[in-house]
């Protein structure tokens, strides 16, 4: 693998790989690498000719007083990652080859409306403003790419959808299903800052997801009642503290004003356990029929298995 600090390096590099007929697949992370990252990789490396990831812990994305400083760093365990998923160029920046005026911000950043304005653009101000400054830079200096994102984050990876369109970038954005521990906990870089009481608390979150999507399931159509049903889940757990439960449309993460029977929506959960914030996310399908009237829905039984985010990666 080639290890690039240079951005114009990496930048030529792949330019080289292209004029050679190579497609580019691009991951980028902030380090740390997980399994959900290495399924990123493997796909990347395995559908295009030449994989890329960058490592760049982004300073512009984390708020006042975050967990920049806390944010954990495993250079080498990463790059032998990279190797053996057969990676052809790891770009690994310092702040000052993506920002030359750091501290100072860049003066000029990448703001995507709309899509980035609830959820977590409300708890994190200014976040996706440095997400999406950050993926237009990868997105330069990488060229035409399919770039591979997790729908862990489901909103990056709607931000940046929205970010590679409106400003015409030669990136085609695929999103990829959440990796989970077989216990159900969206494999994140952040659970390892977990205590063992701590992790045990962060199961709360897609035992929150089951019991949204069992709601909807069992009939219920009111987007507030999911919600409210998710909520009370992560509310009884002791060491979680809800910040949003929510039933939104995929693309532009609105709530609906009820749900239609057919279409697909996506449950967004976040809570604070111990240290770190947490989110969580999953697809769930509106059944055709209304099963019951409003308000008389009952949790599925957990045989009915479509809608369980217990175990391994999320499909579909
Ligand atoms: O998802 C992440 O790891 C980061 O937000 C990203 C997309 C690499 C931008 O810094």
């Amino acid at each position: 693998v080639e290890v690039h600090c240079s951005p114009s390096r990496y930048a030529e590099a792949l330019d080289a790989q292209r004029v050679a007929g190579a497609h580019v697949g691009l991951v980028p992370t902030m380090g740390a690498l997980h399994a959900g990252h290495r399924s990123l990789i493997e796909r990347a490396a395995g559908e295009q000719d030449v994989a890329a990831v960058t490592i760049f812990v982004n300073p512009l994305q984390f708020g006042e007083g975050s967990d920049l400083a806390a944010y954990p760093r495993t250079r080498e365990a990463d790059l032998e990652l990279c190797e053996r998923a057969g990676v052809f160029a790891v770009l690994v920046p310092e702040v000052a080859d993506v920002y030359p005026t750091w501290p100072d911000p860049p003066p000029t950043t990448v703001s995507v409306t709309g899509v980035s304005e609830r959820w977590e653009g409300a708890s994190r101000p200014g976040h996706f403003d440095g997400v999406a400054t950050v993926v237009a830079k990868l997105f330069a200096l990488t060229g035409r790419c399919t770039a591979y994102f997790g729908e862990k984050d489901f909103q990056q990876l709607a931000v940046v959808r929205a970010m590679a369109a409106d400003l015409s970038f030669p990136v085609e954005v695929v999103g990829c299903p959440t990796v989970r521990d077989p216990d159900g906990l969206a494999l994140s870089s952040r659970n390892a800052r977990l205590s063992p009481e701590e992790r045990r608390a962060a199961l709360s979150l897609s035992r929150a997801l089951n019991a949204g999507c069992g709601a909807v399931a069992a009939g219920e159509r009111r987007p507030e009642a999911v919600a409210e049903r998710m909520g009370a889940v992560l509310e009884a757990e002791t060491l979680a503290s809800l910040d949003y439960a929510a039933v939104v449309h995929p693309s532009d993460l609105q709530v609906p004003a009820r749900l239609s029977g057919g279409e697909t929506l996506r449950l967004l959960v976040a809570a604070q356990v111990g240290p770190v914030r947490l989110i969580d996310n999953v697809g769930v399908r509106v059944p055709e029929q209304e099963t019951r009237a409003a308000g008389e829905a009952r949790p599925a039984p957990a045989a009915a298995g479509a809608w369980a985010v217990a175990s391994g990666s999320e499909r579909g």
